[in-house]
């Protein structure tokens, strides 16, 4: 897989069979930063307790080590399961070298598929996420939801999938994704979220943040 330098200084990945990139070439680190640690509220959540956290499309584990710094600085401790599907990814974490603190741990993930320390409990679940997501049997805080384009990985974008993602999540979490498109909000529409607008980063339109709708119409 080509390595390619985004504008931030990190380095992604480009996968030939998805014609896709790891991560925004604008940033990956600051995409990880801005499109799902701010949004899902990571560093408040780990100010009060641990943070549980549902990681959809592990790959680099950019998204997920960065979370876990931003929660070792806080003191605090991260409980997250993550999703992936291709082994071939797993072996391109050794010789990636990003500035992510912990990246020793989600390296140990990628190999031994758990990591355990004081800060953290991490799982990451090898198999299509369509499947796995079903046999998760616990509630998240947030979700970070970072597949492959709609066009290209359109399994992970269903109505049906974003219902088993609101499954398992807690009341008042958020789940983030980086897509605005029309038929990716109207699905998540349909599985019962109301969704807003999120950061806009290395793209004209704003990413996607979602919460459970039922429970935003109540009072704090
Ligand atoms: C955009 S990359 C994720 C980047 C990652 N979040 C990070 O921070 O490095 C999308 C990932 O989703 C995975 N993926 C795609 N379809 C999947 C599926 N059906 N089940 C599980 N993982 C899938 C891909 O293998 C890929 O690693």
């Amino acid at each position: 897989m080509e390595r390619v330098m985004t504008k931030d200084g990190s380095e992604t990945l480009f996968n030939p069979s998805y014609r896709d990139y790891y991560h925004s070439t604008a940033g990956a680190l600051a995409e990880a930063r801005i499109k799902y640690i701010e949004p899902c509220r990571i560093k408040e959540l780990a100010a009060i307790s641990e943070v549980s956290l549902l990681d959809i499309g592990f790959g680099l584990g950019y998204n997920l080590g960065v979370a876990l710094d931003e929660i070792m600085s806080a003191g605090g401790k991260l409980l997250a399961v993550s999703l992936e599907m291709d082994e071939d990814i797993l072996s391109k974490l050794s010789g990636m070298d990003p500035k992510i603190t912990s990246y020793h741990a989600i390296k140990k993930l990628a190999q031994k598929r758990y990591y355990s320390d004081e800060h953290a409990n991490l799982r990451l679940i090898m198999g299509n996420a369509v499947q796995t997501i079903k046999e998760i049997n616990m509630k998240f805080d947030a979700v970070f939801h970072d597949p492959f384009a709609p066009t290209r990985n359109p399994e992970l974008w269903t109505k049906e999938f974003f219902r088993d993602a609101k499954r398992l999540m807690k009341p008042r979490a958020v789940l983030a994704t980086y897509s605005c498109a029309r038929h990716v909000r109207d699905n998540l529409r349909w599985a019962g979220f109301l969704v807003k607008d999120g950061p806009v980063f290395g793209r004209r339109g704003p990413s996607t943040i979602a919460i459970n709708k039922q429970v935003a119409q109540l009072p704090e």
